[in-house]
């Protein structure tokens, strides 16, 4: 167990406990549970948790599900995300810190298409999981119109409680088949973290997440690359002329996914953040009479 703790802040659950903790599962108690059970910063996760839970069941119940190996965002049904806080549920992908690069690029790119076109963007969370990435960037641009698919049932249930409060709506379907027709041509920012693990390195994952989230999150075929080369296939004729599509990857994949977006007509742009170990390609739809580079 490995993952970094939530931050400790009160949540919306936190409410004085109704009866004090039984001896069983006092704070330190619960920490050395935590400890023995393999947790790097159990102390944090301590406090965590005992400030979620509202009785001392509940309290025994987290740990219990933590200590076994639960992602404590399952455990507590949140994580927090862009300064956000976005509920997971469980047998949903968690989403990561470094994906917050992701969405400080797709902001900006927002931004710029409202103040273009002098209406709200249109943004496609496509994998969108949790919703996560679509849900804070409805709270980060001023105006939205958001749209999210995921193909997972438990992800879609889980995306709509993020998604809908924000303003969005969320489809269940593979890829693009998800969208509604009249989404073709018009999107202006398109973030898609699509699943990018190698095949054979899946069994190399932690634990946490090769147990608890669904497989479906995480392969992406042999070379990790599969889900993307079909989502840049496919791009071209749902992204408004200038439009962009956004697709996390690690460093050593970029090479190979700057190459299928070229391949598809779309201008790359490789970015990288060494503080969240992120890279993101950027790829715009060339507007009409646009020069595209050909292959470098
Ligand atoms: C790496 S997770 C990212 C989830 C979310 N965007 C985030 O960043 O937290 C990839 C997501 O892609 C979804 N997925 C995989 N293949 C898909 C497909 N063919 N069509 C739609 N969604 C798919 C999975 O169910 C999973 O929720």
């Amino acid at each position: 167990m490995s993952s970094s703790p939530l931050p400790s802040h009160p949540s919306p659950l936190s409410s004085p406990l109704p009866a004090p903790l039984s001896a069983p599962h006092s704070r330190s108690t619960v920490i050395s549970e935590l400890r023995a059970a393999g947790c790097v910063f159990a102390e944090d996760e301590a406090e965590l948790l005992l400030s979620t839970a509202r009785t001392a069941a509940e309290l025994a119940a987290m740990v219990e599900r933590r200590v076994i190996g639960l992602p404590l965002e399952h455990v507590v049904g949140w994580a927090e995300f862009y300064g956000r806080r976005v509920t997971v549920d469980p047998g949903v992908f968690v989403p990561r810190r470094r994906t917050e690069f992701l969405v400080g690029q797709a902001v900006g790119l927002g931004r710029r298409a409202g103040a273009r076109t002098g209406r709200a963007p249109v943004v496609v969370d496509l994998c969108c999981g949790s919703g996560a990435v679509g849900a804070v960037l409805a709270d980060a641009l001023e105006r939205i119109e958001l749209h999210a698919a995921d193909i997972e049932p438990a992800a879609v249930r889980c995306a709509r409680r993020n998604v809908v409060p924000a303003g969005g709506e969320v489809y269940e379907g593979d890829l693009f088949d998800a969208l509604p027709g009249g989404l073709r041509g018009r999107i202006d920012v398109l973030v898609a973290n699509v699943p990018y693990v190698p095949t054979g390195e899946v069994g190399l994952l932690p634990p946490e997440a090769r147990e608890y989230e669904p497989l479906v999150a995480l392969d992406g075929g042999t070379d990790g690359l599969d889900v993307l080369r079909r989502v840049t296939a496919a791009a071209p004729q749902w992204l408004a002329p200038g439009g962009h599509l956004l697709v996390e990857t690690s460093e050593r994949q970029a090479p190979h996914a700057v190459e299928a977006f070229t391949r598809n007509g779309l201008i790359p742009r490789v970015t990288a953040s060494e503080e969240l170990y992120a890279t993101v390609i950027i790829g715009t739809r060339p507007v009409e009479g646009q020069a595209i580079p050909g292959p470098p």
